[in-house]
């Protein structure tokens, strides 16, 4: 697959490859499944993008299904068992099945993508992933030629998740993307952050990451990816429309009915935090743009 991002990418910021090694790919390697291989060279950041620091990428969190305060997902979401973990693949593909999340890892070619994630509330943080393409994964279930979306769909485990307990959303948490995006060479699964198995207030053990959208796309902890011929049921979407469109692609022109999308709020940088001018397509234009060519972008937003 043409890697036309790497230009934007300094050599200098060459994670080490021990790096990319998580707990969980360790152990399925000691089980004799084999490590994933490992892509090299590695991604490295875009010029100026420096990561948040672990503290506050797990610390300032969305993850309703713990609760809606900003820190209930570090509070609440240890209890959430990730292994064993098996993610149904389903819908128009020629290998539906139930996929351990051991094999996907050992067949899994992890690499570090150091993106923006920029939240529609308007704040933003730079994290350093480890993850696959999620197009690798939908080669492996072989996507059928009527397919055109993908949808998503997170885990719901009442004993576990105390946010299940308010309606907020229509449970369980589903997202989706036309079959374009989500084969785009930039959007990934994520495994680990940093290095390590990705925490679980941030989606473990697996969860999409789609860094030219608002960050409510990048569904957590997901069980079952259903490849279909409609849009999928998006539920944010679903709980107001007016508000969440199914594309939401950062847009600094296009306002949410309540606040401007104009700017956002960097998270860490200090007590009264600064601001900066949000980029279109969230600084992914050059490699996105044209998914979206002659598409009104005020209609679908
Ligand atoms: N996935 C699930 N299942 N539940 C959620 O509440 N919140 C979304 C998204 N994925 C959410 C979710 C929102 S609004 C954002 S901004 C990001 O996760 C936040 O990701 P982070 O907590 O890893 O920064």
């Amino acid at each position: 697959m043409a890697r036309t991002w790497t230009s934007k990418f300094k050599d200098h910021h060459v994670t080490d490859k021990s790096l990319y090694l998580n707990r969980r790919q360790l152990m399925a390697g000691a089980a004799g499944l084999g490590l994933g291989s490992i892509a090299g060279p590695a991604m490295a950041a875009p010029e100026g993008l420096e990561p948040n620091p672990l503290e506050d990428i797990t610390n300032y969190n969305n993850y309703y299904e713990f609760g809606t305060g900003k820190t209930d997902p570090a509070r609440y979401a240890d209890a959430l068992t990730t292994e064993p973990w098996t993610v149904k693949i389903d819908g128009l593909v020629d290998n539906p099945g139930d996929y351990q999340m051991e094999d996907i890892l050992a067949k899994a070619q992890i690499e570090e993508r150091i993106y923006r994630l920029r939240c529609v509330e308007a704040w933003s943080m730079v994290i350093p992933w480890n993850g696959f393409t999620l197009g690798s994964l939908l080669e492996r279930a072989g996507v059928q030629s009527g397919a055109k979306y993908v949808a998503f769909e997170t885990a719901t485990r009442p004993e576990e998740m105390p946010g299940l307990r308010y309606p907020v959303l229509d449970w369980p948490y589903r997202e989706g993307l036309r079959l374009d995006e989500a084969m785009h060479p930039l959007t990934i699964l994520a495994t680990g952050i940093y290095g390590e198995d990705i925490p679980n207030q941030n989606g473990a053990p697996l969860r999409l990451v789609v860094p030219w959208k608002y960050g409510f796309k990048y569904i957590k902890s997901i069980v079952r990816i259903t490849l279909q011929e409609e849009q999928p049921f998006t539920s944010w979407n679903d709980a107001n429309a007016r508000e969440y469109g199914f594309y939401s692609n950062v847009n600094p022109t296009v306002d949410h009915p309540r606040w401007s999308q104009a700017t956002e709020r960097v998270i860490g940088s200090g007590l009264f935090g600064s601001r900066r001018e949000t980029d279109m397509f969230n600084g992914y234009g050059e490699e996105v743009a044209d998914l979206y060519a002659g598409m009104d972008l005020k209609a679908n937003y």
